[in-house]
């Protein structure tokens, strides 16, 4: 096509913008004969189709729900699904308020307003080194700088952040539970220096959890959100340190794009007003049939069988991990406790991306660790998912894999 008019008159905010490599990766993943541990994909096999399907009927045969669901709505989003996600959230002590929950179109549109509310050009955000690509595709075009804080196998390493609040961030963005890209959760003292951190030096938390209810242990760890709610300290200004996000994406299904921001008052009022202009409101109909199905109490069940399938599928992963990939050589493996992925660092002389260019010959994919480093780093590391792919896909994919790091080395 011929270049049009429109290409000199993109904003210089869309300089920063580039496309995810994970959605590029995607596509090529896409075809059929591709063993894909690239994308954060449930496995579809467990959407709940007759729930859904039923739920949906429900609301469509019902005039009054279905008024509602093909109406528009408020920006808050359902009050019935705010109440539901308040009480799911009231556990370890914590109690939320329904009108401190907002509905939003996916926890990457929360990104998107956190980063519209507080990011001005050259604000630091303290992130974990590597952290969520989409955070950091989602803060690129407000201009944000990075202040990076390593990890280990505890997660963010807390006595880095004095150094890193040297930059006066706006906030800390922490991943607490079986972090993507690594797996890693943060253990309870770390969670619990945080918060102490957050509060002595007045720089908040956003805690981003999609991933906490996929926990394979049997007592999860508590949030960040609920730690802090429970934190009594005379230099707390604020009701709460902490913006929660999650999302119905991992527990339910990603398609319906529904999430939700847990905040005090005065970050939802400002979070309503930038998604007015953004969306007004998010989709009726998949709040109103999300509710159908989540008000039932189906949602418990259903996590738990969720939970025993992706249990199984790590158990699966990093059994053939031990069995094929060459040992001695400096290759190790995080041992997620829940969530999606499992990272693996390489020898140092072993680029990821040269290692995915050869692996995709031999049809298996995942995705190089790099571009989860806002600073750059991390060319011999990698994200692999073990959700997506059925069991015996998984011991072919890692056979294959290893077969190709062997050739490498
Ligand atoms: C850490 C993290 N935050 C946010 C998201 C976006 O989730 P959603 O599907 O709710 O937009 C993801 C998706 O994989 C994620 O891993």
């Amino acid at each position: 096509m011929k270049a049009s008019v429109w290409e000199s008159k993109f904003s210089s905010r869309t300089e920063r913008m580039t496309s995810s490599a994970i959605r590029e990766l995607l596509k090529v993943a896409a075809r059929p004969e591709v063993i894909s541990f690239g994308g954060g994909m449930p496995a579809p096999e467990l959407f709940p189709r007759e729930e859904v399907s039923a739920a949906t009927e429900r609301v469509l045969k019902n005039p009054e729900l279905a008024n509602q669901a093909l109406q528009y709505g408020t920006t808050e989003g359902l009050p019935a699904l705010r109440e539901w996600i308040a009480s799911f959230m009231s556990k370890d002590g914590l109690e939320v308020n329904p009108d401190n929950v907002l509905i939003t179109s996916g926890s990457q549109q929360a990104l998107d307003l956190l980063g519209k509310i507080f990011i001005d050009e050259n604000d630091y955000i303290v992130v974990e080194n590597p952290t969520y690509l989409g955070a950091l595709q989602a803060w690129a075009p407000y201009g944000a700088e990075y202040a990076t804080v390593p990890m280990d196998q505890d997660g963010m390493i807390t006595d880095a952040l004095p150094h890193a609040f040297a930059k006066n961030p706006k906030f800390i963005y922490a991943l607490s539970n079986f972090q993507n890209p690594t797996g890693v959760s943060m253990s309870l003292e770390r969670r619990q220096k945080l918060v102490e951190l957050s509060t002595k030096y007045q720089v908040p938390i956003v805690e981003d959890d999609p991933y906490g209810a996929l926990c394979f242990e049997a007592v999860p760890t508590p949030s960040l959100l609920a730690i802090e709610s429970q934190y009594e300290n005379e230099l707390k200004s604020e009701p709460s340190n902490v913006v929660y996000l999650s999302t119905f994406s991992k527990i339910l299904t990603p398609g319906l794009r529904l999430a939700w921001v847990i905040a005090p008052d005065k970050v939802i009022n400002k979070m309503v007003q930038a998604k007015q202009g953004m969306d007004l409101h998010t989709t009726t109909f998949a709040q109103c049939v999300a509710y159908e199905v989540a008000r039932t109490g189906f949602l418990d069940g259903h996590i738990q069988k969720i939970i025993e399938c992706y249990r199984r599928r790590r158990d699966v992963m990093l059994e053939s991990l031990e069995e094929n990939m060459p040992v001695n050589k400096g290759i190790t493996w995080t041992n997620p406790q829940g969530g999606l992925f499992l990272w693996i660092t390489m020898p140092e002389h072993i680029n990821t991306t040269r290692l995915l260019e050869e692996s995709l010959k031999d049809n298996v994919a995942f995705v190089p660790g790099d571009s989860f480093f806002p600073l750059g780093g991390g060319k011999n590391t990698m994200r692999l998912n073990f959700s997506y792919m059925p069991d015996a896909k998984i011991n072919e994919g890692i056979g294959r894999l290893s077969q190709v790091v062997k050739r490498m080395l």
